[in-house]
């Protein structure tokens, strides 16, 4: 156990693009095996500003451009990514983390899901995203929450059956939020975003592969985990895990 410690905590000498060029491939594959799982994490983030007709919207980093599945067909969304160990199928176009601000501003919204916790520089990040939105757009994030069992489970059950580890900072719910000042705030909220599964094995098998976990670590003690970290509840044979977010709006 000790050595699997030391082996984690030795590979945060690596950065996010290096563990993603490690794992993203892994990350896909739970995606593409289960891709209704995360389907209100997707909707959540509109569901304060409706995206309207005609819209523009920049997804990044966008992972294999899942946010397509959950939006109207007639929205244009544009995927990027800034790790090129995601599958860079066709239509996913690759930018340098801090060099954003070289992407085009046409864009209604900006979306960052999932993400904000693996960036340094939070604010530097949101205002060279934010340079790709119109005036009057939106910038969407969302991402765990600093008090929330998700960080716990992400930084402990994770962090040690991850032979990169998984170590993060994320947004404490009593904090202001590192953003631009130009930024306005027009939504904060926790949302609770249950992904769902045909059973609990599923449930299991999609965290294995979304979070890179060890061969041998055994689904039952991600099940077990789940249920002591972040919960699980069951509804006739259907299973969700008790997911929650930090959603944030921000006019630009
Ligand atoms: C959990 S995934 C989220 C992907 C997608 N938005 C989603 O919700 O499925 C985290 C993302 O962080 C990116 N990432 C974060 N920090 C990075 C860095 N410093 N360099 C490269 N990629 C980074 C990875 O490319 C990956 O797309």
């Amino acid at each position: 156990m000790l050595k699997k410690q030391q082996q984690a905590s030795e590979n945060q000498a690596l950065s996010y693009d290096e563990i993603f060029n490690h794992r993203g491939n892994l990350y896909d594959l739970a995606m593409q095996k289960f891709p209704q799982a995360r389907e209100l994490e997707f909707k959540a983030l509109f569901y304060k500003n409706a995206v309207g007709d005609n819209e523009k919207i920049i997804d990044l980093p966008s992972g294999g451009a899942y946010l397509k599945n959950f939006t109207n067909a007639c929205t244009q969304i544009d995927s990027w990514e800034i790790s090129q160990g995601f599958v860079l199928r066709e239509g996913i176009n690759y930018v340098q983390l801090g060099k954003i601000n070289t992407i085009p501003r046409k864009y209604t919204r900006a979306v960052c899901l999932a993400t904000l916790h693996h960036i340094e520089d939070k604010q530097e990040f949101i205002s060279q995203l934010s340079q790709t939105v119109v005036k009057g757009g939106i910038v969407h994030v969302a991402d765990v929450a600093d008090e929330s069992r998700i960080r716990i489970f992400l930084e402990e059950f994770v962090h040690f059956n991850n032979d990169m580890g998984h170590r993060g900072t994320y947004i404490s719910k009593l904090k202001k939020l590192p953003s631009p000042s130009n930024l306005e705030i027009i939504r904060r909220e926790m949302v609770d975003v249950p992904w769902h599964f045909d059973n609990i094995f599923d449930a299991a098998i999609f965290c294995k592969l979304m979070f890179g976990l060890r061969a041998e670590t055994s689904l039952n003690s991600i099940i077990k985990a789940l249920q002591d970290y972040v919960g699980i509840t069951t509804s006739g044979n259907k299973v969700s895990l008790n997911w929650q977010l930090q959603y944030f709006d921000l006019k630009v």
